[in-house]
């Protein structure tokens, strides 16, 4: 297989059980922070997400709701999921769907191949089960409940028991092959915390697990091709989404087996930390067992927490992205959630906060610093962007600061540190402002005499300004198009995204002459909507 040359990253695929809410929204944003950042690095980008069918949970909730699983997860996906995606703003390549065509051979074709490998066998399977989860748990680590009944950890409800005849997949039998594999690639699972918990998990022991299940207890799956009696185990039917997408299993020759050669293995496949054993330990043992390369990361990020508790659908305590979007716009929405969480840690949601930054970080900080230089550049100059003189070594020291946040910003992303990278991005922003303080060039402006630094002052805001736009562009990409805009950039440097984030950095790409606008404010101030 050739060296993949594309950056693919990948969301989970989302249970159609239900509306999504600011949880899901979460994941997609940073996934689309990620491939917007290394389509501007000039790099190759695939940028998955989908939805995730198939199942008892999906089954069941269309049954409560008196519609056949087919027509309700078609107008869910048609109405909620792909939707969404508009309303957050994420730019995604592909979108996969578990009941499409194209997935299900692919899933057929992989199991076809592990079973010609030798990595499954039939069996009988005993034990409890979680529908929640869409997961087989071991009887030790279940809560009790009222008298006999076993309670899910995750979702505090009775877990079901199972026995029934499927097919299992040898999971024990890779048990050295993934330790090893985690070794030697101790990037392979993040954050370390995460890689901790999968490691000692390996080595607690992997046992054999069924891959498929029966049609007396699940009729709504992918039928095993060798078995009728059979559906795929949901799980074991999802994962291979990542692959069925982008061709797996298509004829050599063909466009979908090109694609898949120049696309997989994944750069990075985000996940919740809810389902990071499935990432982490199912896949890529079911990858060895198909002779495939593993994903080069698995990210695990925290929950969005109300009331202490991971924001749930099962729980009814999900917020959606629209209640947030109609009042603060998705520029806000993206920013907000990875500049003021750590991705990998858990984080609670709160108006108050929201409020606060957007007011604070958006509004007065960057909002103000655009309105200011383009306003400025408005009056003294009739909009035309002026020829800087000589630079002093506030000037230098400026351009030394963009250099040294293009460098931390970029460093911080590629190891999917969000809220570094922000945090690299918002200092810079400061700077900027305190330097138009002591510059003070309304001063300069009073006196004829000053036209000379006056015009390099200004000529330094808009140039900050340009690279600014160019770094916070894959995290807001509506207000930062919209600045680039009133910078006049359009006719020199060409539309915003197609400048790369190293260029941000290259002092001067700004040509004097370029027409400058003021235009409405990029973060309007707002109402606190708690009020
Ligand atoms: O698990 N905080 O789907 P799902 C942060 N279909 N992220 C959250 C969140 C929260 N409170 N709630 C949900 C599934 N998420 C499977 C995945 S992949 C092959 C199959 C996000 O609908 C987070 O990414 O339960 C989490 O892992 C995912 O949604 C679970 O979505
Ligand atoms: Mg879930």
């Amino acid at each position: 297989m050739s060296e993949s040359k594309t950056y693919y990253v990948t969301t989970p695929i989302y249970y159609v059980n239900d509306s999504p809410h600011i949880g899901h929204a979460y994941t997609t944003v940073a996934g689309d922070v990620l491939a917007r950042w290394h389509r501007q690095r000039g790099e190759d980008v695939w940028y998955l997400t989908g939805t995730d069918e198939h199942g008892t949970k999906v089954e069941r909730t269309a049954r409560k709701n008196d519609m056949e699983p087919q027509a309700w997860v078609d107008q869910l996906v048609e109405n909620e999921w792909k939707p969404v995606l508009r309303t957050i703003d994420a730019a995604t390549d592909d979108f996969i769907r578990t009941t499409s065509g194209r997935h299900k051979e692919g899933v057929e074709a992989f199991w076809e191949k592990v079973r010609d490998n030798g990595d499954i066998y039939e069996g009988n399977f005993e034990g409890p089960y979680c529908v929640g989860c869409e997961e087989f748990k071991l009887p030790s680590e279940l809560l009790d409940g009222d008298g006999e009944e076993k309670l899910c950890p995750i979702h505090s409800r009775p877990v079901e028991m199972l026995e029934e005849r499927n097919w299992f997949f040898k999971l024990e039998s890779f048990t050295n092959r993934l330790l090893e594999h985690y070794e030697k690639h101790p990037e392979a699972i993040q954050p370390e915390s995460a890689r901790n918990e999968v490691i000692s998990f390996i080595k607690q022991g992997l046992r054999d697990i069924s891959m498929s299940r029966s049609v007396k207890n699940v009729t709504w799956g992918i039928p095993l091709p060798w078995d009728s009696e059979q559906v795929v185990y949901v799980w074991f039917d999802a994962l291979l989404n990542y692959i069925t997408a982008i061709g797996y299993g298509a004829r050599e020759g063909t466009p979908e087996a090109d694609k898949f050669a120049s696309t997989w293995p994944a750069n990075v496949h985000l996940v919740g930390k809810d389902i990071l054993r499935f990432h982490a330990v199912y896949w890529p043992a079911m990858l060895m067992a198909a002779d495939l390369p593993l994903p080069k990361h698995v990210f695990a990020h925290g929950w969005l927490l109300v009331g202490g508790e991971k924001m749930s659908k099962s729980k009814l305590t999900g917020i959606a992205p629209e209640q947030i979007i109609d009042h603060f716009g998705s520029d806000a929405f993206r920013y907000y959630f990875l500049r003021a969480i750590s991705f990998g840690n858990d984080g609670a949601f709160s108006w108050e906060d929201l409020s606060a930054r957007y007011t604070a970080e958006l509004a007065n900080g960057l909002g103000n610093l655009g309105s200011r230089a383009t306003a400025m550049v408005g009056k003294y100059f009739d909009g035309v962007l002026p020829e800087p003189g000589p630079y002093s070594n506030a000037d230098l020291a400026l351009q030394d600061q963009l250099v040294a946040a293009v460098e931390i910003a970029d460093a911080a992303i590629t190891r999917f540190d969000f809220s570094g990278a922000l945090a690299a991005m918002k200092s810079f922003v400061d700077a900027v402002n305190m330097y138009v303080t002591e510059q003070e060039p309304w001063k300069l402006a009073k006196d004829p005499k000053n036209t000379d630094r006056l015009r390099t002052v200004l000529y330094v805001m808009c140039e900050a300004l340009r690279g600014i736009a160019i770094l916070y562009n894959p995290v807001m990409p509506k207000a930062m198009g919209a600045l680039w805009g009133r910078l006049g950039a359009n006719p020199h440097l060409g539309p915003i995204a197609s400048n790369t984030i190293a260029s941000a950095g290259h002092w001067g790409e700004l040509p004097p002459g370029s027409l400058v606008s003021k235009g409405d404010g990029l973060f309007p101030r707002l109402e606190d909507p708690s009020e």
